[in-house]
């Protein structure tokens, strides 16, 4: 693919119709790799380079479904124009899917085997579902191959694998206690595979674009924090970035579903929100093409994103007396208080008070 030389944003003509044909305009192409590279935190001179990254090269892609509910798959699917199904999926090579692919049986097979074998080290995986350990992985088997000994193969052969949603990044659900199947992420699986985790009840699918845009355009995976997760999409709690954290501050927090705070957009955290202790961009990047996130929409995080939620961050809707990270809040807003007016101040100690110990109704 090239670009005039006098405007590096000028995307040569035959290029451009092909992605006219798809329905992607030049405006639509420029805004998706402006904001890839603004979610990316890249300069905006990466801009061209982005674009050029992603329509240059067609590398091969096989996602792999294990122990799932086909959530991540649904995310992808349910991608709006001009993301995932209109540009990353146009510029790799997706050469096997289980849920959406054409060939079945045997020809399903020789597709994945084709691409393990043939490209070696050069493609890239991307994994649903966690991986049943417990009796030598019986639990799931695709093809007569437990789906242990295929991700072996797998992904111990590939440039990178994408863990997405939380079954594959760290056994999410399936490997909920008791852990019947002794369900573990990827990386626990296939240690010695390099592994990006991209966790989330379902991911983000921008999350995953940004991801493969990244390698596109530089080479190399993004950086992470020491669960695996790129810090451009998991550097940040929820609580860090979200839209109620005025009301949290003022200690304005909803006590039951559809009350005057709940119609007025109050802090969610009395009702059981995770905000504090989870870390993910969803209020920044939302979903459905930034639709909303759950927040937003009314409902407490729950952690989707972090390891073993199911497990740790229950009851959904029981504040958790000891939320992990909150002393780390509450020195942050401690040192924020101390900046603003005494009045502030009060305020935020207030509703710092009010999450630790809230008063019961009679009280008010
Ligand atoms: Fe937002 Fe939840 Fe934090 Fe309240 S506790 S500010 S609803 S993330
Ligand atoms: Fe999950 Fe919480 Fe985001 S429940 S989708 S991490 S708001």
């Amino acid at each position: 693919m090239k670009f005039m030389s006098d405007d590096p944003l000028q995307i040569a003509p035959d290029v451009m119709e092909s992605l006219e044909k798809k329905g992607v305009s030049r405006r639509d192409f420029m805004k998706w790799c402006t904001g890839m590279a603004a979610m990316l935190a890249l300069p905006s001179s990466f801009i061209p380079k982005i674009a050029e990254a992603v329509l240059a090269q067609k590398p091969y892609l096989v996602w792999l479904e294990y122990q799932d509910c086909a959530g991540d798959s649904e995310a992808l699917l349910r991608a709006t124009a001009p993301t995932v199904g209109q540009i990353v999926l146009d510029i790799l090579s997706v050469e096997y899917h289980e849920t959406i692919m054409a060939p079945s049986g045997h020809m399903a097979e020789k597709s994945l085997m084709d691409v393990v074998e043939n490209q070696k080290g050069k493609y890239f995986v991307v994994v649903e579902g966690s991986i049943p350990m417990k009796d030598n992985g019986v639990y799931c088997c695709i093809g007569g191959r437990s789906a242990l000994d295929l991700a072996r193969e797998v992904c111990g052969n590939a440039a990178a694998t994408i863990a997405v949603g939380t079954c594959a990044t760290h056994g999410g659900i399936p490997a909920a206690h008791p852990n019947p199947t002794g369900a573990v992420g990827v990386k626990e699986a296939v240690p010695n595979a390099t592994v990006i985790n991209i966790p989330g009840c379902p991911m983000n699918v921008e999350n995953l674009t940004a991801t493969i845009v990244h390698y596109l355009t530089l080479g190399r995976l993004p950086q992470t924090d020491n669960l695996g997760r790129p810090l451009f999409a998991f550097g940040k709690r929820i609580h860090d970035n979200c839209e109620r954290r005025g009301h949290f501050d003022a200690g304005q927090f909803v006590r039951e579903w559809g009350d005057a705070g709940h119609r007025q957009g109050w802090c969610l955290y009395e009702m059981g929100c995770k905000g504090p202790a989870t870390f993910h961009n969803c209020p920044t990047v939302k979903y459905n093409g930034g639709t909303s996130w759950p927040v937003q929409a009314g409902h407490g995080c729950f952690g989707c994103s972090e390891p073993h939620f199911w497990d740790t961050m229950g009851p959904v809707y029981k504040r958790l007396p000891n939320v992990p990270g909150f002393g780390v809040e509450k020195t942050a807003d401690k040192i924020g208080a101390g900046l603003a007016a005494a009045t502030a101040a009060g305020l935020v100690l207030h509703g710092i008070g009010r999450a630790i110990s809230p008063k019961k109704k009679d009280e008010e």
